[in-house]
């Protein structure tokens, strides 16, 4: 499907707890007198008469009956942007369509109705029956297959287009720059991140043992498990927005810290934890749960040189009314050699993206927490990983050369400077 107009399409919401969805209101995307996109969106009457409605975004998106209008993020509000592909999906896209690069609503229109999160696009006033079918995690042999030929970017030409067709059944819409794919088996849906030829350690189990590590840190994390296939191991990780249920899925909203940060794609001032704190505690159902959280996320982040902790690595979801943090996910380790200095992505205090001790606890109050009790789960969660990471890796599967590999990741010096 392509739009026809190219600039307006409809925007469907899976309410909390149905597995249908129904229409929520209008997305056009135009062009100001200077030429900038200019994004607009309004609900639908009907939806906003409804009394079970919901709101896409708690902040930029509030129900009422306004028309709303967005010039940043090429004029896609953060909520819809959120739950498009990125690099790897629109790279799927644009293969199948044979066109280079294509609009911000074709990339919306064209990727598989399994995106995260509770909305739907589409060109019709009435959304499309839900999809039924997935591809199963029998068939990840032939999805990695697909997904490898991808990536060799040579062989694309040759490959069936029938294949690509598969693999745009699934995951697309998925964002991310690696290699994925949603498959189901008898539990629910999983997201499949797949291994990349050019990638320094095997990343399926490096990311698994780093999501181990981050629970015994007392993060709470998707559930997630390695599948080997055709000797190459896979990451599955639950979809913490789908819920099965005797009639079909139900499905959570989702933003990203992106949308909740209002902040740009390139990195800038609002690129921030400390920021992220006060913006989620205005939002959630329970600001201290969260905000603590978000400090031991940061702090993971830091000692395990997270250093792509992006806002698009954090989110918040609701499968009722109410919002709160998703559990966490893409947590990778960097093999930084500099060992006086490293940055994370975003702020993390006084001193800047400074991933250090002293940089951590010094915003401890817009997290909601007494100064001796951010410092004791700094000083708890750097024991944790400096005395158990090694172990963690080894038992879920790394090996010795991959663990080597990443060592000078954990609890580098600089970090108690
Ligand atoms: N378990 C999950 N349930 C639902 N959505 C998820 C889950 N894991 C990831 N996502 C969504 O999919 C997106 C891509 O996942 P992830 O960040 O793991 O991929 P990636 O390709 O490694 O990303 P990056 O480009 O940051 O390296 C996330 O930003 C999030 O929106
Ligand atoms: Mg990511």
């Amino acid at each position: 499907m392509t739009s026809k107009t190219g600039t307006e399409c409809f925007v469907y919401m899976t309410l909390p707890g149905e597995t249908e969805s129904v229409t929520a209101g209008r997305f056009e995307l135009t062009k100001d007198r200077r030429g900038n996109a200019l994004g607009k969106f309004v609900y639908g009457k009907s939806y906003l008469a409804r009394g079970n409605a919901v709101a896409i975004d708690p902040i930029e998106l509030k129900l009422s009956g306004a028309t709303y209008e967005t010039a940043r993020l090429n004029g896609v509000f953060g909520a819809l942007r959120d739950l498009g592909p990125d690099y790897w999906g629109r790279r799927v896209i644009e293969k199948r369509a044979g066109i280079p690069q294509l609009g911000e609503l074709d990339y919306l229109l064209n990727s598989a109705d399994d995106r995260a999160g509770a909305l739907g696009f589409g060109l019709g006033q009435n959304p499309p029956a839900p999809r039924r079918k997935f591809n199963k995690t029998l068939e990840l042999a032939k999805l990695q297959e697909i997904a490898e030929a991808l990536m060799r970017e040579e062989d694309i030409k040759t490959e069936e287009a029938a294949q690509i067709q598969d693999l745009m059944l699934i995951g697309t819409s998925m964002g991310g720059a690696r290699p994925k794919a949603v498959v189901e088996d008898a539990d629910g849906l999983w997201v499949a991140k797949f291994n990349r030829p050019d990638d320094r350690w095997n990343n399926a189990r490096v990311e698994h043992a780093m999501l181990e590590l981050a629970k015994i840190c007392g993060i709470s994390v998707a559930a997630n498990r390695i599948e080997t296939i055709a000797g190459k191991d896979v990451l599955l990780i639950k979809r913490f927005d789908r819920a099965k249920t005797g009639k079909g899925y139900t499905k959570s909203r989702m933003i990203s810290g992106l949308t909740l940060l209002r902040a740009e794609e390139t990195p800038d001032a609002r690129w921030s934890y400390v920021l992220m704190a006060e913006e989620l505690r205005r939002v959630v159902e329970e600001p201290k749960r969260d905000a603590l959280e978000l400090f031991r996320r940061m702090t993971f982040n830091a000692l395990i040189s997270n250093i792509d902790d992006h806002p698009r690595n954090h989110a918040l979801i609701a499968k009722e009314r109410e919002w709160s943090l998703s559990p966490a996910y893409d947590l990778t380790p960097a093999a930084v050699v500099a060992q006086d200095h490293r940055d994370l992505a975003m702020e993390i205090g006084d001193l800047g993206r400074y991933a250090n001790a002293k940089n951590l606890l010094s915003q401890h109050t817009r997290f909601l927490l007494e100064e001796e009790e951010a410092k004791a789960i700094v000083s708890g969660m750097t024991d944790k990983v400096r005395t158990t990471w090694y172990d963690v890796v080894r038992a879920q599967g790394v090996t010795e050369k991959d663990a080597e590999t990443i060592r000078s990741a954990f609890v580098y010096e600089g970090f108690s400077f």
